[in-house]
Formats: C-alpha cells, sequence, structure tokens
C-alpha cells in the first residue's frame, strides 16, 4: 500500500477497560495472538504514518512496557474525562504537524488498511476539515448516531445516551475513525463543551462544531461494519478472535493451505505456513511458528514459536514449544517437544516422548515412550521403548551424548553426564553410569536366575501354615 504523505496517527486508549475485568491492560489482550493495540500500530505502519501518537491512561507503564520497541509516541490523558479530551493529549506532539492526521481507537483489531486509505482518499478529495467514517449497522446499539438533514446533508453525531427514540432508530453508526489537520482540530478541541449524559468531552461534537463554522465534513461508509468492532469486554474479544482468526485462515487457504475446518483452527497473526500444507480441527500454531510445504498437522496439535521443516507430519495431540524440525520427520502421536529440541531430517519421535535441550540426527527413532533432555544424539540412533536420560542429579543438569548408529535398548536408563559412543550398544534394562566405548555392549543389569519348581514350592508353603 502506498504511504500517505506526512500522515500522523493517534490512538486513543485511555479508556479504563473496566468491562474486561482484568488486571491486564486491554489493549495488550491478545487477538490471534497479538496485542489488540498493535492492530492499529500495524495500520499506521502500513499507511506510513510519519508520526504515531498512543493516548494511555492510568496502565502507561504497562504499555510503555509492551510498546518500548516499537516507533510510537505514547502520552497519557490524567483522567478519561472523553475522546475529545484525550486527543487533547497529543497537541504538544502535533500541534504544528502539516499533514493529514488519523484518530482511531487502541481497542479496535479489525479494520482493514484499504478502509483507512480511503477515508483518507475521501478527506483530501472533498477537501475536507474534517472526515469521519460510517456504516449502516444491522444493530447501531452503542454506537453514536450519524444525523443527517432531509437532503441527506451530515447535520452531527448524538452519542446513545443523548438520543431520542427517533434518533436512536437511525441504523448509520460513527465508527469512530476520523481525518482531519493541526490547524481545524486543536482550534475546535477546546470549544467542545461535556454538557452531556456522561459529562464527558466529545470528540464526535466536532463534527457540529464545524458545520457550525461552515467547514467542510464528509464522510466515508465502510462496506463491511464488522471492522468497527470495538472490544470492550471478553465478549468482543471472543468476537473480534473469531472474525481475524478466519481472515487469517482464508488468507492461507489463498496461498494453498488446506484447512479441513477454518473455523476450528486457530493461528495466529504473524505464522507463517507453507502450500500443500494441510491442517486439521483442532490445531493452534502461535507466535513465531514457521511450518513448511506439504506437512499435515494432526488434531489438537499446538505449536508455539516452533518451526517444522517440509513433508513433516505431526500426528494427534502433540506440544511443540520452541522446536526445530528438519523434514520428513513423524512426530507423535501425544509427544512433547520442548525448547531446544533440534530434530535433523527424517526423525521419528513416537507416541510419549518427551525431548528436550537436544539435537537428534537425522534417521533416529526414539518411537515410545522414552525421555530425552539435554542429550546430543548422532544419526541412525535407534533409542528403544521407555529409554531415558537421567539428565538431573537434583542440583545440576547433565548432557548424555549418543554416537551415529547407537542402539540403546528397551527401558535403559542413561545416567548423564555419559557417552553412548558411535555404533555401541546399551543391552535393554541396564542403568548405565559409565561411558560405552565405540561398537561395545554396555550391559548393567542383574543376571536372571531362574528357580525351578518355584510354583509347587510356594503352594507348598501355604498348604503347611
Ligand atoms: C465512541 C464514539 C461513538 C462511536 C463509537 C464507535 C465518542 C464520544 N463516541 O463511543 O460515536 O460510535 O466510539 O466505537 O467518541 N478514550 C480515551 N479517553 C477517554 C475516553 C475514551 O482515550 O477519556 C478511548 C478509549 O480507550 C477507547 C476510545 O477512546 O479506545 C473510545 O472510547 P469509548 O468510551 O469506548 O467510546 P464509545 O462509547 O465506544
Ligand atoms: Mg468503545
Amino acid at each position: 500500500m502506498g504511504g500517505v504523505d506526512d500522515l500522523a496517527v493517534v490512538v486513543l486508549a485511555a479508556g479504563g477497560g473496566t468491562r474486561m475485568r482484568s488486571r491486564l491492560p486491554k489493549i495488550l489482550h491478545p487477538v490471534c495472538g497479538r496485542p489488540i493495540v498493535r492492530y492499529p500500530l500495524a495500520l499506521a505502519r502500513d499507511l506510513g504514518a510519519s508520526c504515531t501518537v498512543v493516548v494511555v491512561g492510568s496502565d502507561e507503564a504497562e504499555v510503555r512496557e509492551a510498546l518500548a520497541e516499537d516507533d510510537v509516541e505514547i502520552v497519557r490523558q490524567p483522567e478519561p474525562l472523553g475522546t475529545a479530551h484525550a486527543v487533547l493529549m497529543a497537541k504538544p506532539l502535533l500541534a504544528d504537524h502539516r499533514g493529514p492526521i488519523l484518530i482511531n481507537y487502541g481497542d479496535h483489531a479489525l479494520y482493514r488498511p484499504s478502509t483507512f486509505a480511503s477515508l483518507i482518499e475521501v478527506y483530501g478529495a472533498r477537501e475536507a476539515d474534517l472526515a469521519l467514517l460510517t456504516a449502516e449497522l444491522p444493530d447501531a446499539s452503542g454506537y453514536g448516531r450519524v444525523v443527517r438533514g432531509p437532503d441527506g446533508e451530515l447535520e452531527r453525531v448524538v452519542e446513545e445516551r443523548d438520543a431520542t427514540p427517533e434518533i436512536r432508530a437511525i441504523r448509520e453508526g460513527n465508527m469512530g475513525v476520523y481525518v482531519t489537520d493541526a490547524g481545524f482540530l486543536f482550534e475546535a478541541l477546546p470549544q467542545i463543551g461535556n454538557d452531556n449524559q456522561n459529562g464527558e468531552f466529545y470528540l464526535t461534537d466536532l463534527v457540529e462544531l464545524a458545520l457550525e463554522k461552515g467547514r467542510r465534513v464528509a464522510t466515508d461508509s465502510v462496506a463491511d461494519w464488522q471492522e468497527s468492532l470495538g472490544i470492550n469486554d471478553r465478549a468482543d474479544l471472543a468476537v473480534a478472535e473469531r472474525i481475524m482468526r478466519r481472515r487469517i485462515a482464508d488468507a492461507w487457504m489463498s496461498e494453498g493451505v488446506t484447512f479441513v475446518d477454518p473455523d476450528h483452527t486457530y493461528v495466529d497473526a504473524g505464522v507463517y505456513i507453507g502450500p500443500d500444507t494441510l491442517l486439521e480441527p483442532g490445531v493452534v500454531l502461535r507466535g513465531r511458528t514457521r511450518i513448511g510445504a506439504r506437512c499435515r498437522l494432526a488434531s489438537g496439535t499446538v505449536v508455539e514459536d516452533s518451526i517444522v521443516g517440509d513433508e513433516s507430519f505431526v500426528k494427534p495431540h502433540c506440544s511443540l514449544e520452541g522446536a526445530v524440525l528438519g523434514q520428513r520427520c513423524v512426530v507423535g502421536p501425544s509427544a512433547h517437544l520442548r525448547p531446544q529440541t533440534e530434530l535433523a531430517d527424517d526423525v521419528r519421535i513416537g507416541n510419549f516422548v518427551e525431548v528436550k535441550n537436544s539435537t537428534i540426527g537425522r534417521g533416529t527413532k526414539a518411537d515410545h515412550l522414552s525421555y530425552i533432555g539435554d542429550a546430543d544424539v548422532g544419526s541412525g540412533v535407534t533409542i528403544g521403548c521407555g529409554a531415558i536420560t537421567v539428565n538431573y542429579d537434583g542440583e545440576t543438569k547433565h548432557r548424555t551424548v549418543i554416537g551415529n548408529d547407537a542402539f540403546v535398548g528397551c527401558n535403559a536408563n542413561l545416567i548423564a553426564p555419559v557417552s553412548v559412543e558411535h555404533g555401541a550398544y546399551v543391552a535393554a534394562g541396564s542403568t548405565i553410569t559409565r561411558d560405552v566405548p565405540e561398537s561395545a555392549l554396555g550391559i548393567a543389569r542383574t543376571r536372571q536366575r531362574n528357580v525351578e519348581a518355584w510354583r509347587e514350592r510356594r503352594f507348598a508353603k501355604r498348604d503347611d501354615s
């Protein structure tokens, strides 16, 4: 999208957010894995804004911390006296701004860049002093109503609490997005009063004020009214999440990804998925996850901040956190890959296997019921059912090293630090405390003794008593 010349963006976010009933500031609640406020900020960036100001309230410290890496100015509104008062807080930063100023809300996640671009376009084309976004709503309750005269000319915006029944019946709502300029804005704002039901300084009063002064006010209608969904409580949050989730799924489907059921697949904004990958219902992809091409992720699998190589197959109910998988790996069902797990190509990790902070070489298999922690495992290794690395002595973690083509028998305990060298074997049931040299067999278990006719002796004893 082409940038707008010298655009400033003001994001209002000083409202109390009390309806969320949360310790976390409202605008930091995630929608598809991203704090709500990041959506308007991303829009400002897409539009090429030269200056973005976020107006915050009593949660200034948390918001500042969350936005520390962002190229934004943060100003505080000491008290939430209304949207007009909130915009006034940006005056010290924007009083001399020459280009258009776009005002929107920090609790709106669903606006598309094209919607804002269109409003800026209308503002320019009509040579307006103020342009606002409106929409025909199926149910306008909660919104300010756009009041027009007999010829459809704009008259004013009336907040629901101040509206007569006739005005409440209007379905054209104010979306809360405005484009104006510093000259008009900062001249008009101080003239807005708070003589209304809420006792608040309403930004929407700008419309009537502008018209009274003979200024030009334009409106632009958004086609998809759902873009204007403001997030005030957890129910709104869930609706925003559902809409955004579907948009993300639609975008990936258009890139060649199969979603068996897009409404029940949960892909965060910021995840990458390669073409011809298939996602079954109930898959959750979070954070900075990247899934390769031609993969299959089965139901109930949750992947966070992980990379999955091309053509890998993750079976049902796996948890991957900060793991890296090569190509053609087969994982699960019910496997747990924890941070710093690195699987080379063609690795097989089977059911109820947990891997943490370990590298696993090409073609290695751990098919059943193992724990591999703090280990460097070579290629072509077989790890038998129930084999585990004993990596923790109660104080410190130690590493296990298993060479290429080694074989670790079932139910072996490898007590770290220890090495099983290239081509070595560990006998099933062994507890290995010393290194097993290359090509050797390490066996560490008591020899079996069979007591003949034991059953008869046992019952004979019982008869005696
Ligand atoms: C506002 C509009 C309404 C519009 C609706 C669209 C006003 C007076 N009304 O109503 O016409 O239909 O949005 O969603 O503008 N804020 C501050 N400081 C304050 C008050 C609010 O920063 O003192 C911020 C809030 O954090 C929020 C935004 O401004 O992000 C909107 O405030 P809110 O009180 O939710 O206004 P609405 O009642 O939704
Ligand atoms: Mg609101």
